[in-house]
């Protein structure tokens, strides 16, 4: 094969299919709790919530033995219903989620089983809160390599399982939620860029201190409440900063995209302010943002995936998004792609 030959079959390989969004589900528990109720637990106003993260109230799953499958579960069943797709269709589901039902089995086994899909390849990702966008550059290679059709990708997280709500730095940031997006082969429109990254270093300024192999749970990691998220917030807070805002301008820079041509970013939701910076570091005006944040605060996870649920009738065929989370790990990573329908 000469070298003309090899690097015209590599650009066709590249652009010939994108893996595309071809539809979005969400869901949130009813239960809601507010700032006011908050304050009621702990510390705290609604003033001060809402001045330094942004968040008016979130959601919280409540009810004896449900765990974040039942959320997952809850929006993979209305993704498969709205876009016409049988569970037989599906081959293949992956879960991201930090709170997973149990360490094993995973909980993409679980959700597949609680929306009809059956025999084909599930598993989880772990990645904090870049988790989703994980998951969306894995089944993107799958599609892109024409292995699979049709990949279902969650992000669900049920946070209030692991939040100590006697902490207020942490308790008034999270939130319960899941969302869904069926991923398809489009010659057209779909995914452009992915970026993930990762720093292991990060571990001590936001992790959940027992419960895994290293400190498994006795009587005393209960007591000593180590079963909750531990988090630094200021550290934490200047890494989401520059990490956020150096993967929107790394995938604006490589695709040579502007604010003109950025249609909506699409940031995950930790903190109102975080995602302001962002956009202002990427130059993306504020109407051209997507921001949940206030209704369902940070639900991990699920934070992308209920934003283009929530603003899924906004959006047009040939739109250029730009997603972009940061997490514990520390891990962060972003998507560049386009939207493959207008809103039905
Ligand atoms: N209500 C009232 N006062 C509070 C509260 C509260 N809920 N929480 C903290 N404070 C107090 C602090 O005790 C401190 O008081 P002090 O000055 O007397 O010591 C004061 O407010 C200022 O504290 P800071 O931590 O400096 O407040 P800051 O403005 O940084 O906001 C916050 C704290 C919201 C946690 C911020 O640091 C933040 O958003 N950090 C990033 C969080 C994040 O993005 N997490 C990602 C999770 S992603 C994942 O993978 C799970």
């Amino acid at each position: 094969m000469t070298k003309k030959t090899k690097k015209t079959k590599r650009t066709l390989q590249k652009s010939s299919i994108r893996a595309a969004i071809t539809g979005v589900y969400g869901y949130v528990p009813p239960d809601v709790l507010t700032n006011a109720a908050l304050a009621q637990m702990v510390d705290t106003s609604d003033e001060w919530i809402v001045e330094r993260t942004g968040i008016k109230e979130r959601h919280i799953l409540k009810g004896k033995g449900l765990g974040t499958s039942h959320m997952g579960a809850e929006a993979v069943r209305g993704l498969l219903k709205k876009t016409g797709t049988a569970p037989g269709e599906v081959d293949l589901l992956i879960c991201a989620t930090t709170t997973p039902d149990f360490v094993f089995p995973s909980t993409a086994n679980l959700i597949c089983d609680m929306s009809g899909i059956r025999g084909v390849g599930s598993f989880d990702v772990q990645a904090a809160c870049s988790g989703f966008i994980y998951a969306l550059t894995i089944a993107a290679q799958f599609i892109e390599t024409g292995k699979y059709r049709k990949i279902v990708v969650v992000g669900a997280d049920k946070m209030s399982a692991i939040i100590d709500y006697t902490d207020r730095a942490t308790c008034v940031l999270f939130g319960d939620g899941a969302g869904a997006v069926l991923i398809e082969p489009n010659r057209k429109y779909g995914m452009i860029d992915t970026l993930i990254a990762s720093d292991g270093a990060g571990m001590p300024h936001l992790h959940q201190k027992a419960g895994g192999s290293r400190m498994p749970p006795t009587a005393e990691t209960v007591a000593k409440r180590l079963h909750y998220v531990h988090q630094e917030g200021a550290a934490v807070y200047k890494f989401a900063i520059s990490r956020m805002a150096e993967v929107a301008t790394e995938l604006m820079r490589r695709n040579r995209l502007t604010r003109e041509t950025v249609d909506w970013l699409v940031p995950h939701q930790a903190n109102k302010r975080i995602i302001e910076a962002t956009a202002q570091r990427a130059k993306i005006p504020a109407e051209r943002v997507m921001v949940t944040i206030q209704k369902y605060g940070n639900t991990t996870t699920a934070t992308i995936p209920l934003c283009l649920w929530d603003y899924e009738h906004k959006l047009k065929a040939g739109d250029r998004l730009l997603l972009a989370a940061f997490g514990g790990g520390f891990t962060w990573g972003g998507v560049y792609l386009t939207w493959a329908y207008d809103s039905r």
